[in-house]
């Protein structure tokens, strides 16, 4: 029974200190005090139909396919569809993920990109202790991109991991590993080194947490992403994502809570068996 009642408390840690929920006060304060320096409470906001005006080699084609088993710790399917519409809009060649899970981000990249591209997936190895609290078996990581031939799994705690082979030739990096304001600035740091040109992307999730702003997700990127850089980070409104690209040049709006979205999706779900 204690054991029971202790590996629950080891999972609801882990989950909130995943999600980026660890925070006490004295955490705050400081978060809010930097928010303060930098003269950002929250991302400037860019409407989807704004941003993808500026890739119309790809308009009318606006349709991504998506899988999704809708389970523990998958992203929601808004962020799938806005992950792979960027990648289509802006020819992603070369995609490097921190955070596999189940493999559903990079299943759905590769199902969208085609053979030709390649996709990189980096997660902790099974021996890490953090898998030993959540008792994973080993087959979850990447289940559902295991068959992919173009998808290629790392296996390295983010912070021991070694970009040297990758650096410099990613064209759209989305970072969603660790959700501590420590390890999105190491994450972030990682992203900034495997950009291949300014024409790269680095997308971050969990920016918006149950639909409020995620201080350690946005603290954690300014920390890292240099100051005279800030102007071009921006959240893509009706995603949980903030975006970044030194080539990003948006006009933006400042969303209040009830505003109601400009677009919205057709989504047609299969139950596949
Ligand atoms: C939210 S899930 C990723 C979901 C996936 N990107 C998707 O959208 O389908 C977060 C993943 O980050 C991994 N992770 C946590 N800490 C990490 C670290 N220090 N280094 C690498 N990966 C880490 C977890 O094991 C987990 O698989």
């Amino acid at each position: 029974m204690i054991k029971k009642i202790r590996k629950l408390k080891g999972l609801y840690d882990y989950r909130r200190q995943m999600l980026g929920l660890v925070n006490d006060r004295n955490y705050e304060k400081k978060q809010n005090l930097l928010l303060q320096k930098y003269g950002i409470g929250q991302l400037p906001t860019v409407k989807p139909s704004e941003f993808f005006s500026k890739f119309p080699q790809t308009a009318g084609d606006e349709t991504v396919r998506i899988t999704s088993d809708f389970s523990y710790g998958i992203s929601p399917e808004n962020d799938y569809y806005f992950l792979c519409r960027i990648a289509k809009a802006t020819g992603v060649k070369r995609y490097f993920e921190i955070g596999t899970w189940l493999g559903l981000s990079a299943r759905n990249i590769s199902d969208n990109l085609g053979n030709d591209a390649e996709v990189f997936s980096l997660d902790i190895p099974f021996d890490h202790p953090e898998i030993a609290v959540f008792n994973i078996p080993e087959h979850v990581f990447g289940y559902y991109a295991k068959e992919k031939k173009n998808v290629t799994f790392l296996k390295s705690d983010s912070k021991l991991f070694n970009p040297e082979e990758y650096k410099k030739s990613i064209d759209f990096i989305f970072v969603d590993g660790n959700h501590s304001q420590d390890y999105v600035e190491n994450d972030t740091r990682i992203a900034l080194d495997l950009m291949k040109s300014d024409s790269s992307i680095i997308a971050w999730h969990d920016y918006i947490l149950v639909g409020e702003l995620n201080k350690n997700v946005l603290c954690g990127i300014l920390n890292t992403i240099p100051q005279h850089l800030h102007k071009h980070i921006i959240h893509l409104q009706q995603s949980n994502m903030a975006l970044y690209s030194p080539s990003f040049n948006y006009n933006s709006f400042e969303e209040k809570k009830w505003d109601i979205p400009e677009n919205t999706f057709t989504i047609e779900m299969t139950l596949k068996t």
